[in-house]
């Protein structure tokens, strides 16, 4: 049937009404998202893109609630993708850097992969030498969540949401999960917010586990990236990388970051930290006022482009770590060949191990009560 040129123009009259109400109405603010792929047990993952009016782009997927990249400007304007990651869902797979990862129920060590809760003992998978690390064998690194989108007028915001059965690798009760990447429109930064519950009482430290390198150029080593850490004590560990329990002043060491000081430059000096870590990987306890609000904890300047990456943060503690087990074995994107210390990551929690140290902040969380947490990573450049 033919369709008469009145009908056509009431229908493209219709449109765009239709299509100016998207553009103006908030509630119509939606997050673009693809489908990734499946895993190998058959589950579809997604992609979801969010871009700001500043130029800001991240790129989440639901495989591990993972960021696989972000794009930030550099002094002139030049964009950059400023964490390492993979293309495709099978590299995230088999990945075993963490990678822009989520990491849970508890990220970094547990000691012996053990601990005592309400007089019971839990084994946990020991997955780093005779410790448990981020999680298990198979973290939240390693599962699939549920994507929502929540934008709203002055934001894109995606929740990816998991549940972790009671005994998952180990841990007690089942804990309902949820990970809020929030981009805002006019604002050049990465807001998450990690909540969660419980139905028994359970240990619980998440974090992001991106690896940076603010030059843009993913193959290249970090070591003149300045760092800045709002912190004047670390906590010290033995030869596994497990606290001594100690909190160590920073002071006349090459772990004072307490003035920009390049990464490199005290990397290689001759210290039994240093050596224990194969350079920096360590946790630095952020200097915290009593309020809950996010502080900043880290600043880091990469001269050549003059990106500027702000972590600020609720968390206690601050994990840097300088890519030291990056060996150029693991391909990446672009098929690039990771080399040694092309990535670092401020990965912000409790302190590693606090299950097994009654006087570092508790990591417990009681059935019924709420876990929250929030890190803001914030881009700039300068001069
Ligand atoms: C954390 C750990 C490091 C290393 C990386 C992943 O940062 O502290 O020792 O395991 O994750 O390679």
């Amino acid at each position: 049937m033919m369709i008469r040129p009145p009908t056509i123009l009431l229908a493209i009259l219709l449109f765009l009404t239709v299509s100016s109400c998207f553009q103006t109405n908030a509630a119509e603010r939606r997050i673009h998202f693809s489908n990734f792929g499946k895993t190998t047990t058959g589950e579809t993952v997604y992609r979801y893109v969010l871009r700001n009016n500043k130029g800001i782009e991240a790129v989440v997927i639901s495989y591990g609630a993972t960021l696989v990249s972000i794009q930030a400007p550099d002094r002139n304007g030049k964009m950059g993708d400023l964490v390492l990651g993979y293309d495709t869902l099978d590299g995230y797979e088999k990945d075993k850097s963490y990678f822009g990862a989520t990491i849970g129920r508890y990220g970094n060590r547990i000691a012996g992969g053990q601990f005592a809760l309400d007089g019971v003992v839990f084994h946990l998978p020991t997955n780093d030498g005779p410790n448990c690390l981020h999680g298990g064998t198979r973290g939240f690194n390693k599962r699939v969540w549920t994507g929502v989108d929540h934008s709203r007028d002055d934001a894109y915001v995606l929740e990816l949401n998991y549940t972790s059965q009671d005994g998952e690798e180990g841990f007690p009760g089942t804990l309902q999960v949820k990970v809020t990447y929030t981009l805002p429109l006019d604002r050049s930064e990465l807001q998450i917010d990690y909540s969660a519950t419980t139905d028994k009482d359970t240990v619980v430290n998440l974090t992001n586990h991106s690896y940076f390198n603010l030059s843009g150029v993913a193959n290249s080593e970090i070591l003149s990236h300045q760092l800045l850490l709002h912190a004047s004590k670390f906590t010290p560990v033995d030869a596994r990388l497990i606290p001594t329990g100690a909190l160590q002043t920073v002071e006349d060491s090459p772990f004072d970051f307490s003035k920009p000081t390049a990464i490199g430059a005290h990397i290689n000096q001759d210290n039994e930290q240093l050596k224990f870590g194969r350079g920096y990987d360590h946790n630095w306890v952020l200097e915290k006022t009593p309020n809950s609000n996010v502080q900043l904890a880290a600043t880091v300047f990469e001269p050549s482009s003059g990106r500027v990456l702000e972590v600020l943060t609720t968390e206690p503690g601050i994990q840097f770590y300088s890519g030291n087990f990056l060996d150029g074995t693991v391909r990446g994107k672009d098929g690039q060949l990771y080399a040694h210390r092309t990535g670092f990551c401020l990965e912000t929690q409790h302190f590693p191990d606090s299950p097994n140290h009654p006087n570092f902040p508790s990591t417990t969380l009681k059935a019924g009560q709420t876990y929250r947490s929030t890190t803001v990573f914030r881009f700039s450049a300068r001069k």
